[in-house]
């Protein structure tokens, strides 16, 4: 008894190493982890100890700070990143874009006011289940976008869920929002609880590796969705993203946030449309 707990000890972070962990973590993504998260944090960064080969927390560490440990980085950040997420999250989000985003992007291409095309981001999409009920949405429109241009992209700072994402295989869990009809318009069952979504959906979307505390180099977007992403980060990296993320947006854009970004207060410079709805003007 006393052997386990003392080994529990060993194998947690000691609160130095707590702090260089959490340095390394906050350069490298804008997410500030508190220490009382010390158990969580500890046990994710045990499974790369394991699958890199290391001793212990200050040989990895040494490891992921140095030249060749570069590799590495994107696998420890995916391991200590959230990557929850389920198709169409936060119905109320899919019930705006279907019914009145669209109507005022047909009316505003009816007034000659905008070319037929549309471009939407989904700025941290984990394994792609936002932006495929983003495409999912655009086509099950009773007056299809027909004719029109649309570019919906996926971005995340985890490889390993972009691989996911370009997969495009999910498990029955994400799905609560659907029903079975649905289920089997998007998808085929290749496996047991292995649903492969269909290439008319899957190929409407575009992904690619961006890490939010940068400036995304493409052309600005009309609609952006930031949903459940900035829980984690401190008011300083929040402020850097949500300058970067308004900067990406066409005058007249919108911005789509999450329920717990605690961003609200930042957003003065945009106006606010709806719970969670912001447009730039
Ligand atoms: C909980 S998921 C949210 C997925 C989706 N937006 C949703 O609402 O369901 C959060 C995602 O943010 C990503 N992330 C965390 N820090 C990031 C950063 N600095 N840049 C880009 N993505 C980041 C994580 O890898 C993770 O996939």
């Amino acid at each position: 008894m006393w052997q386990t707990s003392t080994m529990m000890e060993v194998e947690r972070l000691t609160p130095k190493q707590f702090e260089l962990f959490q340095k390394f973590i906050y350069d490298r993504s804008g997410i500030k982890i508190d220490i009382s998260k010390v158990t969580l944090v500890s046990n994710r960064i045990r499974r790369r100890l394991t699958a890199s080969s290391h001793p212990d927390f200050d040989s990895y560490y040494q490891f992921l700070k140095s030249k060749a440990g570069e590799i590495e980085v994107t696998s420890f950040l995916d391991a200590i990143t959230t990557n929850e997420t389920s198709f169409f999250r936060t119905p109320t989000n899919f019930d705006w874009l279907k019914n009145e985003y669209v109507k005022e992007l047909l009316k505003e291409k009816a007034d000659g006011k905008r070319a037929a095309s549309l471009r939407v981001w989904s700025a941290a999409c984990s394994s792609g289940e936002e932006p495929y009920s983003i495409a999912m949405c655009l086509s099950e429109l009773s007056v299809p976008l027909c004719g029109w241009s649309i570019d919906i992209l996926g971005t995340d700072i985890s490889e390993h869920t972009l691989k996911l994402s370009r997969s495009a295989v999910y498990r029955k869990r994400t799905m609560q929002e659907f029903d079975e009809a649905r289920v089997r318009r998007y998808f085929t069952e290749e496996a047991p609880d292995r649903y492969k979504l269909r290439p008319s959906i899957a190929e409407m979307v575009r992904f690619k590796h961006h890490n939010l505390m940068r400036a995304i180099n493409e052309p600005p977007f009309d609609c952006v969705w930031l949903r459940n992403v900035l829980i984690y980060f401190d008011r300083e990296s929040k402020t850097t993203v949500i300058d970067n993320i308004v900067r990406s947006l066409v005058s007249g854009g919108y911005l789509v946030v999450g329920p717990s970004e605690g961003v609200y207060d930042m957003l003065g410079m945009l106006r606010k449309r709806g719970t969670f709805l912001y447009q730039k003007p």
